[in-house]
């Protein structure tokens, strides 16, 4: 079979554009999905299935899939689960952002991109379906093999049903307890043994992605297989026993201290060094800089552990030392 790999990307640059909710409507029972046009270029930046969008609001950046197709690029198209608790983020784009709003937006950034391969298993529960529907619309489009299997408290509320059951009536499969027969959705069951050129993608909940990674550890799965997307860093950034080191810039050579109850990129901005800063959690990649000596402390989410173990780069949003010092490369 003649495979033609998927485009690859890496993050954009941190750029901050304004964009015009052009399209508001709500997708499932509290998820309202957003299409969004960026006001002085019509023009969309480049992005694939798996990429996401940073939303700056008031209450914070929030980071969101986007559900577009490949065929689908005139607007941004994100689904916001409206939360009672957290920030209050959601609650605001929910409630209060309608048709006609601007608001800014970065990226698109993309850490959970489809990789070259023979099959695809996507796993998705909840709100965690918006960026493997966009999977599923890019595999269709190239004619490549997957399965897509998706559960949720109740059909009610999960999101782009209709459309996924159009499109795939025999690729998808859905779970909740008013669908067929209630059947729940059993990992120990989809996940089988690993073959070369098969790879698992998963997105929702941390104990979804939990369960996805242990069972597919449990079956043998290479690590480099299993991609997940997670949103929100659910780790503190502070830890108990946190101690303060140095970070030493390459250009000047400076040292600059980093106390334990600050972050390198809050030392960096007391000396007047200002990183690209848009999550703040170790989420987005907005921030990652360049690591020369030392090794680092990692406690983001946005590179792989084969990444994390070059310590050649690391978020100082929220990733700090075990070594002494860090020689950055700034
Ligand atoms: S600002 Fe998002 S990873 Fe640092």
């Amino acid at each position: 079979m003649n495979i033609s790999p998927f485009p690859q990307r890496e993050a954009s640059p941190e750029t901050i554009v304004r964009v015009r909710v052009v399209k508001r409507e709500q997708a499932a029972q509290n998820v309202w999905m957003f299409e969004l046009q960026p006001i002085d270029n019509p023009t969309l930046a480049a992005f694939d299935a798996g990429a996401h969008l940073a939303l700056h609001l008031d209450g914070g950046v929030r980071q969101y899939s986007l559900c577009n197709g490949p065929q689908d690029r005139k607007v941004y198209r994100i689904a916001v689960r409206r939360e009672e608790d957290g920030n209050g983020v959601s609650r605001h784009l929910c409630d209060s952002v309608r048709q006609g709003a601007e608001i800014s937006v970065s990226g698109p950034f993309n850490r959970f991109a489809l990789v070259d391969g023979q099959h695809a298993l996507l796993i998705a529960a909840g709100i965690g379906i918006t960026p493997i529907l966009a999977m599923a619309l890019e595999l269709a489009a190239r004619d490549r093999s997957f399965e897509l299997h998706y559960a949720g408290r109740s059909s009610a509320g999960m999101a782009f049903l209709e459309q996924l059951r159009q499109h795939f009536p025999s690729d998808a499969h859905f779970y909740a307890p008013d669908i067929g027969d209630g059947t729940r959705m059993t990992l120990e069951r989809i996940i089988s043994a690993p073959r070369p050129g098969h790879h698992v993608y998963v997105c929702g909940p941390s104990s979804l992605i939990e369960s996805v990674c242990v069972e597919a550890r449990a079956k043998g799965w290479p690590e480099a297989q299993v991609h997940f997307e997670r949103f929100q860093a659910e780790l503190p950034i502070a830890q108990d026993g946190d101690r303060a080191f140095e970070v030493q810039l390459r250009s000047s050579g400076q040292c600059i201290g980093v106390k334990a109850d600050e972050t390198v990129a809050q030392a960096l901005e007391r000396n007047g060094i200002y990183v690209n800063l848009s999550c703040g959690s170790g989420v987005c990649g907005s921030c990652r800089t360049g690591v020369l000596e030392g090794e680092v402390d990692h406690r983001d989410y946005f590179y792989s552990a084969a990444e994390q173990a070059r310590h050649n780069e690391f978020t100082p949003c929220c990733s700090r030392a075990h070594s002494a010092r860090l020689v950055l490369d700034l």
